[in-house]
């Protein structure tokens, strides 16, 4: 069942190359020209979801107000449900869920569309109450996903809402040909960058052991990959039970630097994208305050050495395409913290991996 593996979420993490060329290559066929219609005329798209679902859809924001230049808003199910909504039938919702049985997603879409939005499903389990409910579904291809911490099933929401942000792009000439086909050229490359990532589990395992017994991790992220900062402190905390947060980093300095001193690890985001100096900026005050840092950097970024205690290289891609990338060693991070504590990283406590109850 486990194919060698020691647990669901260690396998799960490595089918990843596989599960994300197989979500890139079922992505054409959900498309109808309905579908389209429907979305290119949205004047406003709101996405819903939970969790690390949620997280997906704070990166999808960036790409789909990017490529198709479509104003988005991004909200927990739970609190979309309860608020006042402005709906009209030029509103799209887009619930993303895994299971596809998140209550609070759930019925957050059924309310939205009883007040005329149209609906769309981002979903993995085919035949599930969400992709019943919703007008369109759009699925990802990763098999069941088991252990409750959501990896695989993460990586390929991403790849459907980056697809769809760049067809919806070339529908409505908000991105040249040139750019779309290059990106989707690049996008093809994803797998085996992940599978570069994955090689390196042995030094991430070395990292985790030197930091696992941390009370508190602080993650930071800016931009698209600030998403993934949340992401990576959600991972962290709910299957080793440490504390996390994450942050965008220029946050820092409005509050939870107080935080940092020489116990506290900060794992920070630092692809060489168009952020990177002001990245470096924030790496420097972490260290100004002796925080023990540990930097996800891009292959053949020498200059991050000098400033960080321990770096985790990734391959160079687009700076849209990082947080497909950047996600990865943080599972594994997380996922070693916790096995390394004697956690059940499949079935961490107090947590159900489907939520059907709000
Ligand atoms: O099935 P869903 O995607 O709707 O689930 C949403 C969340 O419950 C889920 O992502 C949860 O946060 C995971 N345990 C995260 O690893």
């Amino acid at each position: 069942e486990k194919a060698g593996y020691k647990h669901f979420m260690q396998k799960e993490i490595f089918e990843q190359p596989r599960t994300v060329a197989d979500t890139i290559s079922g992505f054409s066929s959900q498309i109808n020209e309905d579908l389209y219609n429907t979305v290119v005329n949205a004047d406003r798209i709101y996405i819903i979801a939970c969790g690390t679902s949620y997280h997906a859809g704070l990166v999808g924001k960036f790409w789909i107000e990017k490529f198709a230049k479509i104003p988005v808003e991004v909200d927990y199910a739970s609190e979309y449900r309860y608020r006042d909504k402005i709906i009209n039938d030029k509103t799209v919702i887009i619930g993303i869920s895994q299971s596809g049985e998140t209550a609070d997603t759930r019925f957050a879409l059924i309310d939205a569309q009883k007040e005329g939005a149209k609906t769309i499903g981002i979903v993995n389990v085919v035949g599930s109450s969400l992709s019943r409910e919703a007008d369109y579904t759009l699925y990802t291809y990763c098999g069941p996903e088991i252990g409750v911490a959501a990896t695989k099933t993460f990586t390929a929401q991403l790849i459907v809402l980056l697809l769809f942000a760049l067809e919806l792009g070339l529908k409505k000439n908000t991105i040249t040909k040139d750019l779309y086909e290059d990106l989707q050229q690049k996008i093809l490359s994803i797998p085996s960058k992940i599978e570069k990532i994955l090689l390196k589990e042995k030094s991430i395992k070395d990292i985790a052991y030197k930091y696992m017994n941390a009370s508190d991790f602080l993650f930071l992220g800016r931009n698209i990959n600030y998403p993934i900062a949340l992401e990576g402190a959600l991972k962290l905390k709910e299957i080793s039970y440490i504390h996390a947060e994450g942050y965008p980093a220029g946050e820092m300095k409005h509050g939870p630097i107080a935080l940092i001193d020489d116990k506290l690890p900060v794992v920070a985001l630092a692809p060489m994208d168009k952020f990177y100096e002001k990245m470096i900026s924030n790496i420097q005050e972490v260290k100004a305050r002796k925080g023990k840092l540990i930097a996800v950097a891009t292959e053949g970024d020498e200059n991050i050495k000098e400033l960080v205690d321990d770096i985790i290289y990734i391959p160079k891609t687009e700076d849209e395409l990082y947080p497909i990338l950047t996600v990865v060693p943080l599972q594994l991070l997380s996922y070693h913290i916790a096995t390394l504590l004697g956690k059940d990283v499949d079935q961490p406590r107090n947590l159900a991996k489907t939520v059907t109850v709000e």
